[in-house]
């Protein structure tokens, strides 16, 4: 079990960077910078920075590093690592959070016992504002996305990361006046480093084995995470799933000996009992075979993380219990595993949603927009306004987007354009897709309301137009994210494995509810 507050607090400071006493500090430094761009700091380190520029041992590209020891005893640092930050132009808190994640990394591997970022002063965003609460919390962020740890089943030691370093982040001197006041900044790293510690949770259950997260201890874990951070939360059984017709999730859990769960979340600040309702709908399929329509062996393990959705509406609702949004939110979790067991449903059956659609199974395989369409009517009958659903729905997104972006739909267009700026802050870089009425007639049945697939062309946006039957017009976006919630390779800032994608994004929602749009 998860604890309920899993770590220390991160302290922020505005002491000049001679007086920070960390082991490690890290300092972001652009292309073309000069050894003079942090007063003092060359000399600090006898002048190896500016050797090292002078050589082109480092030039500052993004993610370059260069660690060298501070020898100045005026300087309280033992060491400082200069992270690259590439042209400043294009510098901002996205960036920001990234060079944090590497820099904690790299600290953890030298088994630092502390570590100060440096927020150097003046730094714009790409739009020009000087955003110091936005910096403060993407470097949170970053900071405590390099606590994740995969691999927690070995049994012999590796060469793991050393634990947690103790943090500082170092910003400019700012008065007490200004809009960018201390307290403003306290919060935000505070924010900054919930958010952080409630993605690793995330990227925790994804990592997991099928076998150890079934849909009953999906639900049990994900109802700890989000109760400890004071949402209230209830499980659906079986039985009471069936008291509610959801006929698609059903259908979808026939195969396995696994019964299946809904995880209902609900949070309300207090005294708040109108307004908007956002509500969160993520997919959680603890293991997808494909059920009948059975996925071919190479790479099917990977299956196990196709309730990394699931795992965002779980991890983003204690996020926004613990935080405290401004409004009532509602998270709904339809978990089950998709196993080809001989009660499975067979291409061809017809299922009955609970909303009362038919729908003619084509492929077992596109289970996901199954159980999502009873959570999205579920979502709706507790009162949601305003929906958004994460979903490792399709191989097709990939094919369109890479790995590096998730698909973003729905509609009305300012809705997803809001959830779009939201994703980005939040660092989870999607890209709009369309969701025009065409498509919807490769979702044709001779027998049934609709197929549960529309064919190979344009899979990813026939997968979102299944979804779109079941939002009953209500504001709506879909984020996909097949190709980013797993890393096959690892990236400078981040390990291979769990990504933790849409947690931020789904917080950041509840928390930009004053810039919906109406
Ligand atoms: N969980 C998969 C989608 C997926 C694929 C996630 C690759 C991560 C990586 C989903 O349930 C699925 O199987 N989708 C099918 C739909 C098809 C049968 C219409 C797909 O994309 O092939
Ligand atoms: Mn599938
Ligand atoms: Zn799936």
């Amino acid at each position: 079990m998860f604890p309920a507050t899993t770590s220390q607090s991160i302290l922020g400071t505005d002491a000049p960077l001679p007086a920070l006493d960390a082991d490690f500090l890290i300092v972001p430094w652009f292309e073309g910078e000069g050894p003079e761009a942090v007063r003092g700091l060359d000399q600090a380190t006898g002048g190896q920075i500016g050797r090292a520029i002078a050589s082109m041992e480092f030039a500052a590209h993004p993610f370059d590093q260069f660690i060298t020891p501070i020898v100045d005893r005026n300087w309280k640092a033992a060491r400082v690592a200069l992270v690259g930050a590439g042209v400043i132009a294009a510098f901002g808190p996205d960036l920001a959070r990234k060079l944090a994640t590497l820099g904690a990394l790299a600290a953890r591997q030298r088994r630092v016992e502390s570590l100060a970022f440096a927020i150097r002063p003046g730094l714009p965003d790409a739009a020009g504002d000087i955003d110091l609460a936005g910096f403060a919390q993407a470097v949170a962020e970053g900071l405590t996305l390099g606590e994740f740890n995969a691999g927690s089943y070995k049994t012999a030691a590796d060469p793991v990361p050393g634990p947690a370093p103790r943090y500082t982040i170092a910003l400019p001197d700012v008065p007490d006046t200004s809009p960018e006041s201390p307290a403003r900044i306290e919060s935000s790293i505070v924010r900054g480093r919930v958010l952080g510690e409630c993605s690793n949770l995330a990227r925790e259950l994804s990592n997991e084995p099928g076998n150890r997260l079934t849909p009953r201890e999906f639900a049990d874990r994900g109802a700890a995470i989000a109760s400890q951070g004071g949402a209230a939360v209830e499980i659906l059984d079986e039985r009471q799933i069936e008291a509610l017709n959801m006929g698609l999730l059903l259908g979808v859990a026939r195969g396995s000996s696994e019964p299946p769960r809904v995880m209902v979340f609900r949070y309300e600040p207090p005294g708040l009992s109108s307004g908007p309702v956002l509500g969160l709908v993520g997919k959680g399929i603890t293991f997808d075979t494909g059920g009948i329509s059975i996925k071919p062996a190479d790479g099917m393990e990977r299956m196990k993380d196709d309730m990394a959705g699931g795992a965002a509406v779980a991890c983003a609702m204690r996020a926004i219990a613990t935080l405290g949004a401004p409004i009532r939110v509602v998270g709904i979790v339809p978990a089950a595993e998709n196993m080809p067991g001989s009660r499975a449903i067979k291409p061809g059956d017809i299922l009955r949603s609970a909303e009362g659609k038919t729908v003619e199974v084509i492929n077992t395989d596109a289970e996901g927009r199954l159980v999502l369409g009873d959570g999205l009517w579920y979502a709706r009958k507790l009162g949601a306004t305003h929906l958004i659903d994460v979903a490792t729905l399709t191989g097709a997104i990939v094919v369109a987007l890479g790995k590096t972006t998730s698909g973003l739909f729905g509609t009305p267009d300012a809705w997803v354009q809001h959830v779009w700026r939201i994703a980005d802050r939040a660092g989870d870089r999607s890209w709009p897709m369309p969701v025009f009425d065409e498509y919807k007639e490769q979702l044709k049945s001779d027998i049934a309301d609709f197929t549960n697939t529309g064919g190979r062309p344009a899979g990813a946006i026939t997968a979102a137009m299944f979804l779109k039957e079941f939002t009953g017009g209500l504001p709506w976006a879909h984020m996909d994210i097949a190709g980013t919630a797993w890393l096959e390779e690892a990236r400078p800032y981040m390990p291979k494995g769990p990504s933790g994608v849409a947690v931020r994004t789904l917080a950041g929602l509840a928390f930009s509810a004053d810039s919906w749009p109406k």
